[in-house]
């Protein structure tokens, strides 16, 4: 066992976030406090513009903060996400992390395929045959095959959503993040999208998903609702702050390992 190993897996300390404008400086994040152990399936809740993406961006360091540290201790070392370059951050980030982008952010002159083999390849860690072996069987899982050799621009807004879920899986990374992953699904498609997640939360991969469904609380190992760029204190919740005491669907919890 290594000695990251009893610490959080990602800890935020005083994390604040000003964004700059013409219209002078935004406070997104106003000192953020936060503790993701492994193997949890944390929902971070909150109205449009309380500051949910903003958060994500800073688990993956993609956007840079005004003051306050992410540290994330893991393989026996502990970094300070924004002490890191940016290569060695992207670098850093395509091994740890899945990310999966609430504009889904695919790459419009890729087809599906294409698109998805992009990180393992990047990655250097499979034979591009391979990849795409890979590439096709996400994308069958999430039923999209039949489409896989298009552009991104023939397909709907949905089915682009599911092409980069199927991207943030191709390095089996340990740690996934995720905006809104189903904002764009219907329900029943959303619904598979969330039990994929909670099998591999099962299999001891921790995941952190943004969303404005309230609905969807119980299914979290916990959740943290963020106001005005503020974590609410878990009893000020309307909906019970840490729910460990919620009926879970499935096995997710905080005992699955
Ligand atoms: N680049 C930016 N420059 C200035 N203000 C920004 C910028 N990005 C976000 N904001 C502001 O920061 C606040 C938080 O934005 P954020 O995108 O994090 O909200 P959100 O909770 O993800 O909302 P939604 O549910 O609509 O996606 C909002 O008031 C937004 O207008
Ligand atoms: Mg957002």
């Amino acid at each position: 066992m290594t000695e990251t190993q009893s610490l959080p897996l990602i800890e935020f300390r005083d994390v604040v976030k000003n964004y700059k404008s013409e219209a002078g400086i935004f406070p997104a994040l106003k000192g953020i406090n936060l503790q993701v152990e492994r193997s949890e399936f944390l929902g971070i809740i909150g109205k449009s513009g309380a500051g949910k993406s903003t958060l994500l961006n800073m688990f993956t360091g993609v956007d840079e903060l005004t003051s306050g540290e992410v540290i994330v201790h893991a393989n026996g070392e502990s970094i300070s996400l924004h002490t890191l370059s940016e290569n060695d951050l992207a670098l850093w980030r395509g091994r740890t992390m899945g990310v999966i982008y609430q504009s889904f952010q695919l790459l419009p002159m890729l087809t599906l395929v294409q698109n998805v083999m992009m990180p393992m390849d990047m990655s250097g860690l499979y034979h591009p045959r391979k990849s795409r072996e890979k590439a096709l069987e996400l994308l069958d899982m999430v039923e999209l095959i039949e489409h896989a050799h298009k552009l991104p621009a023939y397909i709907s807004g949905g089915q682009q959503q599911r092409v980069a879920i199927a991207r943030a899986l191709a390095n089996d990374p340990p740690v996934i993040v995720a905006d809104e992953p189903t904002g764009s699904l219907d329900s029943v498609t959303a619904d598979h999208i969330f039990q994929l997640f909670e099998r591999l939360v099962q299999s001891g991969r921790t995941i952190v998903m943004v969303t404005h469904d309230k609905g969807l609380v119980p299914r979290f190992s916990r959740h943290i609702e963020i106001v005005d760029g503020e974590l609410l204190p878990p009893s000020n919740s309307p909906l019970m702050g840490e729910n460990h005491s919620f009926p879970l669907r499935g096995k997710v919890g905080k005992g699955a390992k």
